[in-house]
């Protein structure tokens, strides 16, 4: 029997579909259809990287301060968000990959301006109302000039039509992996596989952010798995040094 999550279903029931490219190519398509929804659309392509730029900016890696050092991002599963082209613009040297040919072929022809990337950019404005709490402000101008606030130089991006679990079409090292949502509903082995995966990529020193949504009750075991595999929580350790790799983790919920 396959090893399972202990958390209840609501939140984790594995889908075997989870890892499969033509799940992702069908979802892709009715996204991208007229009839639906121009609100998920803009989420799922403009997805906002506020944790991103947190994480990124707290270790001193956000802005890239010169386009020397060549700084290797993995985005794994980057489906069809925009979010490569906004780390290229940043300066970073992006892979991004996804077992779903459709959607490396409808990113690789999005090729944004500055404009449509800012949609990627948030404003929090402290509440008037509330003390100590945030509202989000629609304000297209404010977010292009934090984009650009964030420019680098010399960034690229390249697509790849792969699967992270394939030790020759997916190599590395990477200074960063970023897997937001692509294990969400995995099953725990594929879980495991995908997280020695990361480990193995990861340069030393080198971070895996994980972002993971309406996931909680997957949390705790998901911890074990990533200490079990020899990860190191930065959240414990902001200063990183070459004899470990690190992970962020979060789950965001929504
Ligand atoms: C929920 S979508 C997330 C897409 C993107 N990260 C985002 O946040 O919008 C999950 C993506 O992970 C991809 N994926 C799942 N397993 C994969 C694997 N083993 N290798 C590469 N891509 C994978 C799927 O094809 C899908 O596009």
């Amino acid at each position: 029997m396959t090893e399972q999550f202990k958390g209840s279903p609501w939140n984790c029931d594995s889908i075997d579909q989870w890892n499969q490219p033509g799940y992702w190519s069908d979802y892709y398509r009715d996204l991208l259809a007229d009839r639906q929804d121009p609100i998920r659309r803009k989420l799922v392509v403009w997805r906002d990287c506020d944790r991103l730029i947190y994480t990124l900016s707290r270790i001193g890696k956000l802005p890239v301060r010169d386009g020397k050092d060549e700084i290797r991002f993995l985005d794994a599963g980057c489906g069809i968000s925009a979010l490569p082209y906004v780390l290229k613009a940043w300066g970073f040297h992006v892979v991004a990959l996804d077992t779903c040919e459709q959607a490396i072929q409808i990113s690789a022809k999005q090729n944004p301006s500055d404009e449509e990337l800012a949609q990627c950019i948030r404003n929090w404005e402290p509440s008037r109302d509330y003390r100590g709490s945030y509202t989000l402000i629609d304000d297209p101008k404010k977010s292009l000039e934090s984009l650009q606030n964030l420019k680098g130089v010399g960034g690229s991006v390249s697509f790849i039509h792969a699967d992270w679990l394939d030790r020759s079409a997916c190599t590395g090292p990477f200074d960063f992996i970023y897997c937001r949502n692509s294990l969400r509903r995995s099953k725990k082995p594929y879980w495991r596989d995908s997280i020695r995966r990361f480990y193995e990529m990861l340069a030393p020193r080198g971070l895996l952010i994980l972002e993971t949504v309406n996931a909680l009750d997957l949390m705790n075991e998901v911890h074990d798995l990533l200490r079990e595999i020899g990860f190191v929580s930065l959240e414990k350790h902001l200063t990183r040094d070459e004899d470990h790799k690190y992970v962020d983790a979060y789950w965001p919920t929504g």
